[in-house]
């Protein structure tokens, strides 16, 4: 017999919140009056709520007391102290520009670096991100390795640059219409995919040789760091300790959503190295979010924020727990002969809605009425990952069509059970079994910018 050795959590359930079980006829009713759109529904008509991993961890017993300790001077607070430490440490950035949240420092950052009619690379876009570059003139450009777009491919790094596709971009444009290329770790919209050491690496060199700043979206660069030590090879002897702080020598600065791998539920930063850079962004900060030693935050969460940043990397424990249970969800829903995103990625799984239903028209939205119809069927949150978050290309008014098609069942960290993963898998193939019943969407509302939050649906007959 082979030894198994499980993925089991460093940590047991000191408290619980309960959740609210409903009848399938409630959640019809909820869905209708949604209009299809899980981003609408209360919470408390939600069973099993895999929305988003964002913001919805469950803090420590050492978080949750350093919000007790939490200093709330307006000025040169004492926690903030400790977020600037933290950040040192574990990612290695001299200059914090603390933010509320991950869209705030994307907010100051494409302010400060963008002009009109500038030029972004990036590796597959994030929804937020690419707003921001729009909203400050530039346009954002797709530099991302071919497989990253194809759900099926085992490629171990889809997140990696292209670097012939970002040259091209460079001939094309100039080196001087491009302020910085924008690098996401474990990139959210190709499911959850990692970037190689390798390949950040290459990414910088390229960069300082045109004079261009590599900015990274570190959202959940920890989770990117896991699969480095597993993938690639010289990193295996590594704890994700050293391997994040190497990440992060390849880059300029960083955008953060804590409320990822940070562990918090509010919280973020723009960090740099130029300290001339940092300057000018917090002259923005101080309009925009709030003084530059809180940005939007109280004193409390930069206090459990700098305790939830060093436990994340403490030892490699969590992450290993973390990624096993997302795994683990993964397989018995490919088990169940439903098509994901591969290989599984590291903070959600990614069903192939455009797989699942061959035959609807992706402008009925196939993974919004996918997302819908597993709510119905058991309470579980989805979230719509295709053609209804891609949004419009502003010059032609057409939609943006990415070739993925994807509902992301999105893996809240220390929240949920080995059991709930199983309600969810048995939810998710029971739904795929009855599929042929399920009808495409037309939008009877459609907001101008990011469309995806507040949209309403109706069934097509
Ligand atoms: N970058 C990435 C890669 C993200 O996934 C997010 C948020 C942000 C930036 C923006 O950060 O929400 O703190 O303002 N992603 C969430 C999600 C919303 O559900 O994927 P934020």
């Amino acid at each position: 017999m082979t030894e198994r050795r499980s993925w089991a959590e460093p940590w047991k359930i000191k408290m619980v919140e309960p959740i609210t079980m409903t009848t399938r006829e409630h959640r019809a009713a909820a869905n209708l009056a949604a209009g299809f759109n899980t981003f609408l529904l209360a919470s408390d008509d939600v069973y099993i709520d895999l929305l988003t991993d964002s913001g919805t961890s469950a803090m420590s017993e050492n978080q949750w007391a350093g919000l007790m300790l939490g200093d709330e001077a307006y000025a040169g607070s004492r926690s903030f102290y400790h977020l600037v430490d933290a950040v040192a440490e574990v990612y290695g950035y001299e200059e914090l520009v603390p933010t509320h949240q991950g869209r705030g420092a994307e907010h100051i950052l494409s302010q400060i670096l963008i002009s009109e009619g500038d030029i972004i690379p990036g590796n597959m876009y994030f929804t937020t991100t690419k707003f921001h570059q729009e909203y400050a003139g530039g346009r954002f450009v797709d530099v991302i390795i071919d497989e990253a777009h194809d759900p099926a491919s085992t490629h171990p790094f889809k997140g990696n640059v292209d670097l012939d596709k970002l040259a091209a971009v460079v001939d094309e444009f100039g080196a001087e219409r491009i302020p910085y290329i924008s690098v996401e770790t474990n990139v959210n919209m190709a499911g959850g995919q990692p970037v190689s050491m390798a390949n950040l690496a290459a990414t910088y060199e390229y960069c300082h040789r045109h004079d261009i700043l590599v900015m990274l979206d570190a959202t959940r660069a920890v989770e990117n760091a896991y699969f480095i030590q597993q993938r690639e090879p010289g990193y295996a002897g590594k704890s994700i300790a050293e391997i994040l702080p190497e990440i992060c020598s390849y880059t300029d600065g960083a955008t953060m959503s804590s409320k990822k791998d940070n562990l918090v539920n509010i919280g973020g930063f723009l960090a740099l190295r130029d300290p001339e850079l940092a300057r000018k962004a917090r002259a923005l900060l101080v309009a925009f979010e709030g003084l530059h030693t809180y940005g939007g935050m109280a004193g409390r969460d930069m206090e459990a924020l700098a305790r939830g940043m060093r436990e994340m990397v403490a030892t490699d424990d969590h992450i290993r727990a973390r990624i096993g249970q997302v795994h683990y969800l993964g397989r018995l829903i490919n088990e169940a002969g439903i098509a994901t995103v591969q290989p599984i990625g590291g903070h959600a799984v990614f069903i192939d809605a455009a797989a699942a239903l061959p035959d609807m028209p992706r402008d009925h939205f196939p993974a919004q009425a996918l997302t819908a119809a597993i709510y119905v069927d058991s309470g579980v949150r989805a979230m719509e990952r295709g053609i209804v978050s891609a949004g419009r290309n502003p010059e032609t008014g057409d939609h943006n069509r990415p070739k993925l098609e994807l509902v992301r069942l999105t893996i809240p960290r220390r929240v949920y059970t080995q059991a709930h993963m199983d309600v969810v898998a048995e939810s998710v193939a029971a739904v795929y079994e009855q599929r042929g019943q399920i009808k495409g969407l037309r939008f009877t509302y459609e907001p101008p910018e990011l469309r995806f939050f507040q949209a309403r649906f109706e069934e097509i007959d």
